[in-house]
């Protein structure tokens, strides 16, 4: 099994170009069942999660072509299937993002449920109720959701449970194809909605309000393909600022959009980062000694959660106790015992850590768990002082391209063994 090894203790410096967002590729991929293609799609990133999602379109009958670095044309003209496979959907939750386009345009989906994950139960009842609410019939069978329709689907005025990021995603890719208006309030706001918009907008859609949380959709008749550039990736720009932050280094991150970081960016500099805004860059200088600051996750514009497992390497080098909360999943926080190994001070009680600064940080052998958790070893490995080794780092790798040449050109000594 391929490791990462990380010899710690470089302050980082230099410049890094964030990748395509991954969030954003995933439904952007799956919205182009909505419409026969060709669609060409720029800036997506090469990560597992979108090699899945790719396989997943193929196996539908989609015929996508690989034109160059992050660039694919994607042409659902020949859609055949409307069943996504357990053995796909068990590697990556977001394959459920099929249900909503293949019901809208085919009237049928069977789509396998997706089943627990590490960092937590993550049902998928919302999108449900949202399709149902648009006159879907759903039967939930032998680990499979399937969900049909006689004719086009309605509108409807859904009030969602809860903020969730995929379920809005899910109704709203449906509600562009169905008959008259949908409402959906309550609706999450992360920017990764609001790219999707803007591509189903130039795909002929009538959105109104995505990124606020009452999103209204016109349905019409028929969409069409277009040419699409993708998002950059808010969570890996963050990542990078993290990593500045707790070598005491000094990275400035291109290609970011600075909106999308705001809250990361406060936090930050709480802790006493130095960051510097340009246009399409922020550079941020790690302090000499980071600050302790406390941490809530919440759905956007709030803390993200998928920074919180960063955060916590930065803030157990703090110079003082800093408390972190988890609001949006239950089980978060499996990256704490892999950073006890290192040497780490942190308590948990239910969903809110107490991480109490140490002087620093020793190189060990740690497992990775999920996607952002192997992400914080990362971080912590950078900082610590002696040689690290991250076991399992197929989870890095379904959200991070070709992260080590990334640290590797900003003075990292790191490699894959
Ligand atoms: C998206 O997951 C992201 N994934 C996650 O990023 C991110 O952590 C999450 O949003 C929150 O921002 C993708 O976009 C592919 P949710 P999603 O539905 O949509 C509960 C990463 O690291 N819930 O917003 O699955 C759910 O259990 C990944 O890139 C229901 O109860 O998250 C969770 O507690 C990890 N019923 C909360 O809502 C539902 O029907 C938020 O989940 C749906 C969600």
């Amino acid at each position: 099994m391929e490791k990462i090894v990380i010899e710690g203790g470089i302050r980082l410096e230099g410049e890094v170009e964030v990748s395509g967002a991954k969030n954003a590729a995933l439904p952007i991929f799956t919205a182009t069942l909505l419409a026969p293609g060709p669609f060409r799609l720029g800036n997506i990133p090469n990560l597992r999660d979108t090699v899945t999602i790719i396989k997943i379109l193929e196996s539908l009958g989609v015929k996508i072509e690989k034109l160059g670095e992050g660039e694919y044309e994607v042409d659902g003209t020949g859609l055949c299937g409307h069943e996504t496979p357990y053995d796909l959907v068990k590697t990556m939750r977001a394959s459920c993002l099929t249900l909503g386009p293949l019901l809208a345009r085919t009237g049928k989906a069977k789509v396998s449920l997706p089943g627990g994950c590490a960092i937590g139960e993550r049902p998928i009842d919302q999108h449900l109720k949202g399709l149902e609410a648009l006159g879907a019939k759903i039967d939930i069978s032998h680990g499979y959701v399937k969900a049909s329709v006689d004719g086009r689907l309605k509108g409807a005025r859904i009030i969602m449970d809860l903020v969730t990021v995929t379920g809005v995603m899910n109704i709203m890719m449906a509600a562009t194809l169905a008959e008259g208006k949908t409402v959906i309030e309550n609706a999450a706001r992360e920017p990764e909605i609001v790219a999707l918009a803007k591509f189903l907008t130039a795909m002929g859609a009538k959105i109104n309000g995505a990124g606020s949380s009452i999103i209204t959709i016109d349905g019409v008749e028929s969409l069409h393909h277009v040419d699409f550039d993708n998002i950059p990736d808010r969570i890996e720009a963050g990542t990078f600022m993290a990593a500045a932050a707790i070598t005491g280094g000094d990275i400035t991150v291109t290609g970011v959009v600075h909106n999308d970081l705001h809250a990361l960016t406060e936090k930050l500099k709480e802790a006493g980062c130095e960051i510097t805004e340009a246009v399409k860059s922020v550079r941020v200088q790690g302090p000499d000694k980071i600050r302790p600051i406390h941490v809530t996750t919440a759905p956007f514009p709030g803390f993200p959660t998928d920074m919180q497992a960063q955060i916590m390497a930065v803030m157990a080098l703090a110079d003082g106790a800093s408390i972190i909360t988890e609001t949006i999943f239950e089980n978060r926080f499996m990256h704490v015992a892999e950073l006890w190994r290192m040497g780490a001070d942190i308590t948990v009680n239910g969903s809110t850590s107490t991480v109490c600064g140490v002087r620093s940080l020793s190189g060990a052998d740690v497992m990775a768990t999920d996607l952002r958790a192997s992400a914080s070893l990362l971080l912590a490995g950078l900082a610590a002082k002696g040689v690290t080794r991250i076991d399992r780092i197929y989870h890095l790798q379904r959200g991070y391209e070709r992260i080590e040449r990334k640290l590797g050109s900003l003075g990292a000594i790191i490699r894959r063994e």
